[in-house]
Order: C-alpha cells, then structure tokens, then sequence
C-alpha cells in the first residue's frame, strides 16, 4: 500500500465525519502490519470532552479486533467540504498511537494533492511510554 492509497482511503474515512459542533472534519486510514487498513472519524458529542478524533477512532477499532503492530496512518482534515494542507494530529492521538507504533511508522500528513511522510520522533519527542514503566 502507498502513502497516497493510504490518504485517499483517509479522505473517503472523512466522509463519515459527525462534527456538527465544529464543523471541522478529519478522517484517517490506519494500515495494519498485517495489511488491514483501519478507518476513522472524529465523533462529536453535545456535551463536547467526550468527542473522539478519526485517530484514536481507527486505532480502537484496530486494537479491538486484535491488531496491535502498524505502519502507517494517513490523516486528513478541514473545515466542511475543505480539505486543508494539513491536519496535525493532537497531543491525545500521539500518544496513543506511540502506545502502539515503533521507530519505523509513518504518518502521512498533508492533502491528498501534497503530503510528506513523518516519524513519530518528528511529532512526538520526549514522550512518556511504556518503557518508562519498566
Ligand atoms: N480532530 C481530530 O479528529 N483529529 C485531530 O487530530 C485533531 C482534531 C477533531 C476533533 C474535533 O471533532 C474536531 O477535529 C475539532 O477539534
């Protein structure tokens, strides 16, 4: 799978979007190191904190049908009907996909016209994991 597979699969995760509180819109498609992909939407609530983004979405579906090893997520986002040049994942969301992502998973991050491939360690140094606990 391509990084360019992986964000057209993230843009049609999107669609699926419920953000009638925001109105800003994310998918993301989660490739399995078994070669699943995983899709994801943000979830809004009425009552706001509980809102799930598309990240974490893909990443319990993932892990609650078994897989837990990945390599790579695209993200994309944007306000209603447009897709921005790029769509950082939150804080939340690294830290739950550096829970179950090595050194060698990529994010794809950009538009489906113009990405770039990241390491966790490009957007998450310094974190706190598992091997803190130890
Ligand atoms: N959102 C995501 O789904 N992923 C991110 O990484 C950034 C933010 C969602 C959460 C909320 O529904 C909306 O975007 C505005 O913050």
């Amino acid at each position: 799978m391509t990084s360019g597979e992986l964000m057209a699969i993230a843009v049609q995760a999107r669609e699926m979007a419920y953000a009638p509180y925001s109105g800003f819109r994310v998918g993301a498609a989660l490739l399995g190191k078994s070669g699943k992909v995983y899709t994801g939407c943000n979830v809004e609530n009425a009552s706001y904190s509980p809102t799930n983004c598309a990240e974490r979405t893909a990443v319990f579906k993932a892990v609650s049908e078994g897989e837990r090893e990945f390599s790579a997520i695209a993200i994309v986002g944007g306000m209603g009907d447009q897709i921005s040049d790029f769509c950082a994942p939150c804080g939340v969301c690294r830290q739950v996909l550096s829970e179950f992502c090595d050194k060698d998973f990529v994010l794809v991050l950009g538009s489906p016209a113009e990405y770039k491939e990241y390491s966790m360690a490009d957007v998450f140094p310094f974190s706190f994991g598992k091997a803190d606990l130890k």
